[in-house]
């Protein structure tokens, strides 16, 4: 449905220069940035804040930026990152909020919202929102650090998540993040997803340009 995309993550850059790692991906014409927010009770670890975005974007940033909320109460910090510069808001499962009515304020305030699911969530955990959403996000690690291992077990959900966005007739994004690499990008690919969160391997590539093509030609 949707050509491949490739996302680098901006949590495997340079935190003391942030803006020149977003460059980086700017230059090579890739229209997205992934952006890792992390609130240490969701997941041990912290990341960045919606302050970081509105920087990144009073730096001449003007990629698409895929924000990530790993937030046990994403409903309450939603609309900072809006107004700071998001283009998309990606809100877990896992925590009890108003899952529906965050997805709908997110787009109410005219940006993409998203679904994330963990490794070890059930499918049947999103369902209810597929018709609500920009984007479904499949973890394939346990989120919280960038460098961890593939989660080969995630493949079936996403084989899944696919097979109802066809039957459906649906148009959301279909996203994969952690432990992504060319050999890992192609198996998700063949199973169904079109967008490829990539930290590790696009930032510590020892040539960008060259990963960025050999992706183009996966
Ligand atoms: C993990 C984050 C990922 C992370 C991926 O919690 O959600 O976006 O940056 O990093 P790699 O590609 O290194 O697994
Ligand atoms: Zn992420």
């Amino acid at each position: 449905m949707y050509p491949p995309l490739l996302v680098p993550s901006l949590l495997a850059g340079d935190h003391a220069n942030l803006a020149s790692s977003a460059r980086v991906v700017q230059d090579l014409a890739l229209p997205w940035l992934h952006v890792d927010i992390m609130d240490g009770h969701f997941v041990p670890n912290l990341s960045f804040g919606p302050e970081t975005v509105a920087a990144l974007r009073r730096a001449g940033i003007s990629l698409f930026f895929d924000v990530h909320l790993m937030l046990d109460e994403p409903h309450r910090y939603a609309e900072a990152f809006i107004k700071a510069g998001a283009s998309q808001v990606s809100i877990h499962i896992e925590p009890a909020y108003d899952h529906l009515a965050t997805l709908r304020r997110i787009r109410s305030l005219g940006c993409k919202n998203g679904i994330v699911l963990n490794p070890d969530t059930p499918a049947a955990a999103i369902e209810p929102f597929l018709g609500e959403v920009d984007l479904v996000l499949v973890m394939t690690v346990q989120p919280g650090f960038g460098g961890q291992s593939f989660r080969r077990d995630v493949l079936p959900k996403l084989h899944r998540i696919a097979a109802w966005r066809r039957e459906r007739g649906l148009g959301f994004r279909l996203e994969v993040d952690g432990g992504v690499d060319l050999a890992t990008c192609a198996e998700c690919r063949s199973s169904g997803a079109d967008t490829f969160v990539a930290g590790t391997a696009f930032f510590k590539a020892a040539d960008r340009a060259a990963f960025c093509r050999s992706f183009a030609s996966l």
